[in-house]
């Protein structure tokens, strides 16, 4: 039902964006190079792009009233020409021409700009790669190089709905490791590893615009008023003005000033008079203007000066008229003893669904007498209330992360380790159905057919398009020596074309490199979208391998848990923007019970009427590593995708953190 909405809304945006193109008449054909297309209604666009009959990428931009959405080709490089159908259907669709011409260069690029009404424009590229040549093309005997297996490369064909699971406390399913399985190496690895970005030359040059746009942004939104301030006497710039400047300065936060149509007068008395009519009156003072982006913003942080112990009427009218749900609001004051005076109450009764944090109130005397006072007070208030800045990349909201391939991975998903082919087929589909879109399996754990009916059965029913889910599988080391047989092997087992991710399933200094090798060529052949590794351990075990090949790991599946959290390693990680996924997320068997039972683990997990599994799943993807617990119960992967309705707070986080042991609980 869920997905039928999805696809609902999403055809409805494709159809609205036509739409648009239809009723606004403003599309414009530059000689076939550039289309472009003003957009009547806000929201998530999302582009097709085509060529033959498929469907080659995907992009999906935010866009407003009045933006206009342009697509161009690259001018550059060696593709001169290309050029596209007209808009009117729904999709940008590259002509016979056009494709020939990128045929003979290889590649052709489409850029995809939406130009903002007010601010800056944002443009994303979509590379399409085109195999054979352009002599091909015009042979409509010659099947190689069809239209429609064009093959893209770096596309971001992102499941609309990631992944999410978790396996919870369920006895019967090891989360997702290790070592156990392997059948003919006694020493095998658990889990597996990682995947790795792909054709690094394909990546979009441009970082993707599709991204969520609100993503942890930041705007301090304030009221001030330059003049005569009570207890201050006359002021160039107000109080608040000059707190808002100082947090602005400390988060790298936007800044808005709000003003009202009718200015309030500078004389004190005055003012005093005026406002307390408003007051009285319960007036809503119009406003020049409220941001035109606020929806980008994640946090807001919200200023004003205590007028009649409250917020001048002025923040009502903001506040009444603006949608801060799904936000959280940092609420500061400049007051002359009023403190925040109620302030905070108001603000929690007139934002339903955003998060009201504590707020900071500051006497107007204290910020114009003195700077360091008020930037000592200052930080003790963020230090308490700041959002945790999320470096991770992971966009909580859409489930996924952006590869640093350009690729986009759902970040919670089914791991089958130990499940047999018919248990792995249920959990797949299971999964799923329940949303999740990220699957974890690995020749070894010698269950690839199943885990490939799971994924037929749940595509045979309509659940899911194999462009939406996310397939990982793992080489075992005793095939590095035969890397491209090995690949084509788990392919056939699991019934795909390609594969979304394969990784190397532990360290083996004598052949990865060369097993890595051949994974890099199934880049280039289409049969993997990324690559990567598992089982790494060691900063220097995981640069040798990058040393000595190409392609920069997308990831890297180690054994992750709050006792054993990859800290230096997630360190390590970040100069090549390879992100960690874990395996025993919640500790592996025999180990979950005394994860569950951490007290701390406990006790949030009551705070949020939330089982300690979720807890710990939960924790993962706050702390950016994508997780895949195991289950082969059906009830605990559906709880375990119910994670996505809570949030741990920043001194949750903490505590999580603070529970590092940095022990791992596989002995092997
Ligand atoms: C019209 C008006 C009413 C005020 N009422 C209060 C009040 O009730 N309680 C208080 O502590 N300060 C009050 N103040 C003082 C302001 O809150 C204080 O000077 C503040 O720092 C001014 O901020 P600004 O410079 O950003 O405008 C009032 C000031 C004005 C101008």
């Amino acid at each position: 039902m869920k997905k039928l909405r999805k696809l609902f809304v999403f055809t409805l945006s494709l159809a609205l964006l036509l739409s648009g193109i239809a009723l606004d008449g403003a599309k414009t054909q530059a000689a076939g190079k550039t289309y472009k297309v003003k957009v009547s209604l806000s929201g998530k666009k999302t582009v097709r792009v085509k060529s033959g009959k498929k469907n080659v990428k995907k992009k999906t931009v935010t866009v407003k009233k009045g933006d206009k959405i342009y697509f161009s080709h690259t001018k550059n490089k060696k593709v001169k020409s290309v050029i596209y159908k007209s808009m009117n259907k729904k999709y940008v669709t590259i002509t016979k021409k056009g494709r020939a011409a990128a045929r003979k260069a290889g590649t052709a690029k489409i850029k995809i700009t939406v130009k903002r009404k007010k601010g800056k424009a944002l443009s994303t590229w979509v590379r399409i790669k085109v195999k054979g040549n352009a002599k091909s093309e015009n042979n409509s005997q010659n099947p190689s190089p069809q239209p429609d297996s064009d093959t893209p490369s770096d596309t971001p064909d992102a499941p609309e709905t990631p992944p999410t699971d978790t396996p919870s406390n369920t006895p019967d399913a090891p989360e997702t490791p290790p070592a156990e399985t392997p059948s003919d190496t006694p020493d095998v690895p658990e889990t597996p590893p990682t995947d790795t970005p792909s054709d690094t030359q394909d990546a979009p040059e441009t970082p993707p615009t599709d991204k969520p746009s609100n993503n942890g942004k930041s705007l301090v939104l304030y009221f001030s008023r330059a003049g005569e301030n009570y207890n201050v006497g006359v002021v160039e710039k107000g109080s608040t003005q000059i707190v808002a400047e100082m947090i602005a300065e400390e988060t790298g936060a936007d800044l808005f000033k709000l003003e009202t149509v009718n200015a309030y007068p500078e004389n004190y008395m005055e003012c005093v008079t005026v406002t307390q009519e408003e007051k009285n009156t319960n007036a809503r003072p119009e406003l020049k203007a409220v941001p035109a982006n606020l929806a980008e913003y994640k946090n807001i942080y919200l200023g004003y000066p205590i007028w009649h112990a409250d917020m001048p009427m002025a923040l009502y009218t903001f506040l009444e008229n603006n949608d801060l749900s799904g936000k959280t609001v940092l609420p500061f004051c400049t007051h002359a003893g009023s403190g925040l005076a109620g302030t905070v109450e108001t603000i929690r009764t007139k934002c339903p669904g955003a998060t009201v944090t504590e707020g900071f109130a500051i006497a107007g005397t204290t910020v114009q007498e003195s700077t360091e006072s008020t930037k000592s007070n200052l930080g003790v208030w963020l230090e308490k209330v700041r959002p945790q800045e999320d470096t991770s990349g992971f966009d909580l909201e859409k489930r996924t992360v952006m590869l640093n391939n350009g690729i986009e991975m759902p970040i919670l998903g089914i791991g089958t380790y130990t499940l047999s082919d018919s248990q792995a087929e249920n959990s797949v589909y299971w999964a799923l159905r329940d949303g999740y879109r990220l699957i974890d399996t690995a020749r070894i754990y010698g269950n690839e057919t199943g885990v490939g009916r799971g994924i037929k059965r749940a595509i045979d029913e309509g659940l899911v398009t194999r462009e939406e889910i996310f397939v990982t599988t793992k080489m075992w080391t005793s095939d590095y020596d035969n890397g491209a047989a090995a690949i084509d092997a788990s392919l056939n087992r699991l019934g795909l074309d390609y594969i979304d991710l394969m990784i190397l399933h532990h360290s083996q200094p004598s052949n990865d490199v060369q097993a890595y090798q051949a994974m890099e060529q199934a880049v280039r052949d289409g049969k993997l979208k990324s690559i990567g590794l598992s089982n790494y351990y060691t900063a220097e075990d995981f640069d040798r391998l990058v040393n000595a090949t190409s392609i920069v790991p997308a990831l890297l599946q180690n054994e992750t848990h709050p006792y054993h959290q990859s800290t230096m390693m997630k360190e390590h990680l970040k100069q090549y923007g390879t992100v960690m996924e874990s395996w025993f997320p919640l500790g592996g068997r025999g180990n979950t019970q005394t994860l569950f039972n951490d007290e701390t683990i406990a006790d949030i997990a009551k705070a949020h009427n939330k089982t300690s599994a979720q807890i710990i799943l939960r924790w993962h993807l706050q702390a950016g590593n994508i997780a895949i617990p195991g289950s082969s119960n059906e009830s605990h992967i559906q709880e375990n995708y119910e994670i996505f309705d809570f949030e741990l707070t920043k001194d949750e986080m903490k505590q999580m953190s603070n529970l590092d042991k940095n022990e791992r609980f596989a002995d092997y």
